[in-house]
């Protein structure tokens, strides 16, 4: 929305800059800043990563941390698991703590929240993201983007659009259909955009059906700028810009890079030579610096409110706070037979913590993303913490993690943008700053061989002794990374066969996972508990053992799909993914679970799952058809209901059925439960997923308590797009409202009709 306040002193400022200044503010002055014009007190932007905090301090012309004491930070729970919580308020929460370390940092812009879609489990940037499903996206960034934004710091939605693989990124032309990119790869950005206002985004470096995301016509000037509405400030990604004519043309406004030869960006000196020559208009120019300036009144970076802009904190209480709390929600409990969890610290003598994941830190990885976090508690320290002295803890890492060599690169980030840089997974290693990829199996000194076997049997020989034994396993950064993808589904290091050797020993062993994306569990029928964790942030270690000792009810819910093999998922089963110079999404709209539930694939754990350890039970629902009238919520004879009238109130879309469920808590513990809503058309045609996730609200109940939750579905939620018309339809006919606990528990069901 235009604040129109600004725009004549925005026009005011433009008409007092000179060519030369105006190209100095589009392009980077340093690795993260743009250059500001001093004589009239413009200043220059200041940018960071993001998301899951404040990226430490980089020297201006050089990719080298400058090292002081000063930039820790808090290290915030990654977007998988803050979607994980399904809870709105902690998305605004997660949001406000990052805003006001942005701001305390001094910083205008943060650049996150990466929100692409979770196409397949390998792709390497997965824990930066949220989910395989556009709704919960939708729900979750609103918020996270309001939150940031109240400190006067600007949220960087990213990467736009459709760059869910790191092979090859820079060169990978992706193919997705219109629809699949209206129902699945868009909702999150316009949702972003239009009703969290960012204002800010960054294009992708991939290429979207033949052109280039950060410098694309018809994705900026045409889908973001022309239906969007979007008058914030466009980005590239560093280094995602190819060429000085369409970068001037298209929509774009600040041009980044890894380099540090500023003058030699594509929108520096060469932009310059073109527009004096006369072959580009300066008034291509002016509409960049236009959507800078506006975004500098909308900061209080200028203009009068200048005195006003907010000052932000980093590290205080309320922050440490605030992380745990989302870290709590983020839990995913997969699997508890026979009520193994939560386990009784009281009992406690003598438990065993195995696998390298129990004592890791995870904040100082994962590429752009990494962390200075202030501290990071690991699984280990908080079972130590919670337990205290009298039970003894004994650690044994289980598995061996091969050392690092020396690539003697001076920092990946600079090297990432040469053609062919981590295409291969497999050659990542000569290139990623040491970041090795290993399979566990191979490549092992002998030193290394016979000190993973040293570690086995003492894992086995603990696990036989300990009254309770925990295993801490998953991934790292090493395979969760920024530019390369991973290349299965495995658990490294060889910690399957030690899970399944532990398993037979001690049945009752509890299995924690702590990683940024799936991984198959080939032991899962084995394993009585299975908790799964993402990377969750400074305060993750407390909340999985808060967890574990049922200090705290689990309550995340899975935002996509575990499945068992990669043979199961439509991105490389019917579409193509890591492939180098293309990827064909011709899988379309069936991501995640609007493919696994629609062909009845057999996977492990499905969308939406996650246990407590309450028990709720789904009583009863009515579907109800609604007036519009009541359901634009105002009794106003102005506003009668036809669709015209509805977006006169603001309202985009005709509502249609009022949903209400009525769930109990049927157990002796207060619990938290997501009630989902999914909609499934029940006539075949227009090639639809069986059902799509179209509402849901995270409840708490006391024991015994029950309550009625209700929903408002809009025309929206049957609407699915038709090509042809370059429009959503409703198509009519008759739906079934599914209601559940996942996408595949649904437990009451009620059909109705759309007219
Ligand atoms: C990443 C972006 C990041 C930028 C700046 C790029 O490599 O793709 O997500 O914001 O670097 O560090």
């Amino acid at each position: 929305m235009k604040l129109e306040a600004y725009e004549t002193q925005v026009e005011e400022l433009l008409a007092q800059l000179t060519l030369e200044e105006k190209i100095g503010m589009i392009h980077g002055a340093g690795l993260f800043r743009t250059g500001g014009v001093d004589r009239l007190s413009i200043p220059p932007l200041h940018m960071s990563d993001g998301p899951m905090g404040v990226r430490a301090e980089f020297a201006d012309n050089e990719w080298k941390n400058t090292g002081t004491t000063d930039d820790f930070v808090s290290y915030l729970p990654c977007n998988s698991a803050v979607a994980s919580t399904w809870n709105r308020s902690l998305a605004a929460k997660e949001g406000e703590v990052l805003g006001e370390e942005a701001r305390g940092r001094g910083k205008d812009v943060i650049l996150g929240p990466g929100i692409n879609i979770k196409r397949s489990p390998f792709c390497g940037r997965n824990f930066e993201y949220m989910s395989e499903d556009p709704y919960l996206i939708s729900e979750m960034v609103v918020p996270m983007v309001e939150g940031i934004q109240k400190s006067d710091v600007a949220a960087c939605v990213k990467h736009f659009a459709a760059n869910s693989q790191e092979t090859e990124r820079l060169w990978v032309d992706t193919k997705v259909s219109e629809r699949t990119l209206q129902e699945i790869y868009f909702p999150g950005f316009k949702a972003a955009v239009k009703e969290g206002g960012a204002y800010s985004l960054m294009g992708a470096y991939n290429l979207l059906n033949g052109e280039h995301c950060c410098t694309s016509r018809k994705l900026l000037n045409g889908t973001l700028r022309g239906e969007w509405g979007f008058d914030g400030m466009v980005v590239s990604d560093w280094g995602g810009v190819h060429d000085t004519k369409l970068a001037a043309e298209s929509a774009l406004d600040i041009e980044m890079d890894v380099t540090y030869d500023f003058g030699k960006h594509h929108m520096a000196d060469a932009l310059l030579e073109k527009v004096r020559a006369g072959e580009l208009s300066e008034s291509l120019i002016d509409e960049k610096v236009r959507n800078i300036l506006r975004l500098m009144f909308r900061l209080k970076m200028i203009g009068e409110k200048r005195g006003e802009r907010k000052s932000g904190t980093y590290n205080s209480r309320a922050h440490q706070d605030a992380v745990l709390e989302i870290a709590r929600e983020s839990l995913i409990l997969l699997k508890n037979d026979d009520d193994v969890l939560p386990l009784d610290a009281k009992k406690q003598k003598k438990i065993a913590v195995i696998g390298q994941n129990a004592a890791a830190i995870h904040s100082n990885g994962g590429g752009s993303a990494e962390i200075k976090a202030l501290y990071e508690i690991s699984p280990l320290l908080g079972i130590k913490k919670l337990l205290g002295g009298n039970v003894e803890v004994c650690y044994a890492p289980g598995y061996e993690i091969p050392g690092k060599e020396d690539t003697g690169s001076v920092n990946w980030q600079a090297d990432s943008t040469k053609k062919d840089w981590g295409a291969d997974p497999e050659d990542a290693d000569l290139k990623n700053e040491g970041k090795t990829v290993f399979d566990g199996k191979s490549g092992q000194t002998g030193e290394a061989a016979s000190r993973a076997e040293e570690y086995r049997k003492e894992a086995l020989r603990l696990a036989k002794e300990c009254d309770t034994v925990i295993f801490v396993g998953g991934l790292n950064h090493d395979y969760d990374s920024e530019g390369y993808d991973r290349k299965d589904l495995t658990l490294p290091y060889g910690q399957d066969a030690l899970i399944e050797e532990l398993l037979a020993v001690r049945p009752d062993m509890v299995v924690v996972i702590y990683a940024g994306s799936p991984v198959a569990m080939p032991w899962k029928d084995r394993a009585k508990a299975i908790l799964f964790s993402y990377y969750a942030g400074m305060e993750g270690g407390t909340a999985i053992a808060e967890t574990l000792f049922g200090e705290v009810n689990p309550s995340g819910k899975l935002a996509e799909s575990f499945i068992g093999n990669i043979g199961q998922c439509p991105a490389h089963t019917i579409g193509t993914f890591g492939k180098k110079d293309c990827v064909e999404y011709k899988e379309g709209v069936m991501v995640g679970y609007r493919y696994y539930d629609t062909v009845n694939e057999d996977i492990p754990f499905g969308f939406g799952h996650g246990l407590s350890y309450s028990r709720f039970e789904y009583k009863y629902m009515t579907a109800v058809p609604v007036t519009a009238q009541a359901m634009c919520g105002q009794s106003d004879a102005a506003v009668s209901g036809t669709k015209k009238e509805c977006a006169a109130a603001g309202r985009e879309a005709l509502p249609m059925y009022e949903i209400s469920v009525t769930v109990k808590n049927d157990s002796e513990r207060t619990g938290k439960e997501v009630v989902q809503v999914y909609v499934a058309p029940k006539e075949p045609g227009h090639n639809r997923p069986y059902h799509e996730l179209r509402a849901f609200e995270k409840i708490e109940l006391e024991p015994g308590q029950e309550k009625v939750v209700k929903f408002l579905l809009t025309e929206q939620a049957f609407a699915c797009y038709d090509e042809a018309q370059h429009a959503f339809v409703t198509p009519k006919g008759a739906y079934e409202i599914q209601v559940g606990s996942s996408s595949r528990d649904i437990r009451l069901r009620q059909e109705i009709t759309v007219f």
